[in-house]
């Protein structure tokens, strides 16, 4: 990873962690629902949902407060979508973010519930941005609520589902990685820009720069499914074939995969040339992205 990457992760990481557990510590009446919030939530995520939300503030050159809380809004959603995803009803995993799926320790019943909570948290924590226009707050919540539902992740888990032991086509399978995945990393560059009241012309490049990492991000996420351990992986690798899915590697081999990985990337990069910074952070985590290992 690039040393300025690495310096802005290490910068914003206890920042984002400080405010998703101030989040969770508002009125609960569970204790053990809490608590599973609280265990998925800290179990070691890497972060890239809110950092890219405040990576791309900080390349279009502004200062947000509500950033931070645009950002763990992100990764709420994204939280949940990872606790019900592994269910014994989805992918049925009992690794993730190096520890018990969420639903081994608390049980499949908690685990549903800590995932509505933690969906219903982040959209009731966008209501309380403080300088933000009410106008933008609006879009800001309507770009999550199609980010994240039918005509996104959730869409997309269930092609996911109903694509299971049947050979899908590459537009087909597109289709999936861009709503499962590629939705709630568009919400998180596309609520960046409106935070920082980027026009239409220069909204619709980073949408497009966002659209080449989603598909790059799940590639990548395939590949590793195959090529990595679940010591580094943090989740159970081999999980994807077991289940049948059709995946970019199954249809295109790894080799195959692996270039059209180098081609979202190489896209990713050119739609940030409008960027006047000379190495936008976000250019550098489409690197990290494809580089990544785990
Ligand atoms: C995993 O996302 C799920 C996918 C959308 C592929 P991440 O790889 O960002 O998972 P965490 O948040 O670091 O655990
Ligand atoms: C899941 O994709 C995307 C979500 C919306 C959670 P995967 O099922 O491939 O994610 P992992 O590999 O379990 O993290
Ligand atoms: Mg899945
Ligand atoms: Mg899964
Ligand atoms: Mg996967």
């Amino acid at each position: 990873m690039h040393n300025e990457l690495q310096r802005f992760i290490t910068e914003k990481l206890p920042i984002i962690d400080a405010k998703l557990n101030s989040l969770l510590g508002d009125a609960n009446v569970s204790e053990t629902l809490k608590s599973s919030m609280v265990y998925s939530i800290n179990a070691g995520g890497k972060r890239i949902r809110p950092l890219l939300v405040l990576a791309t503030i900080d390349d279009l050159g502004v200062e947000s407060e509500d950033a931070l809380t645009v950002a763990c809004a992100a990764e709420l959603l994204h939280t949940y979508s990872l606790i019900h995803d592994d269910l014994p009803c989805m992918d049925d995993d009992d690794f993730r973010r190096g520890k018990p799926t969420n639903h081994i320790v608390y049980g499949e019943g908690v685990a549903v519930l800590a995932g509505d909570a933690l969906q219903t948290l982040a959209f009731g924590s966008l209501t309380h941005l403080s300088e933000t226009s009410a106008e933008d707050t609006l879009r800001i919540i309507r770009l999550l609520a199609n980010a994240s539902g039918a005509a996104g992740m959730v869409g997309g888990q269930m092609l996911d589902i109903e694509g299971e032991t049947k050979k899908l086509s590459l537009p087909e399978l597109e289709t999936i990685h861009i709503n499962k995945t590629g939705a709630l990393l568009s919400f998180c560059i596309g609520a960046g820009a409106i935070l920082a009241g980027l026009n239409e012309e220069k909204s619709a490049k980073l949408e497009n720069f966002a659209y080449h990492i989603g598909l790059a991000f799940q590639i990548q996420d395939d590949i590793l499914d195959i090529t990595s351990t679940t010591e580094e992986l943090g989740k159970t690798v081999g999980s994807d074939a077991i289940s049948e899915k059709s995946t970019y590697p199954s249809l295109l081999g790894l080799e195959g995969a692996s270039a059209r990985l180098a081609e979202h990337h190489q896209s990713a990069k050119d739609s940030l040339m409008f960027l006047e910074t000379e190495r936008p952070l976000l250019g550098l985590f489409a690197d990290y992205i494809v580089e990544r290992k785990s």
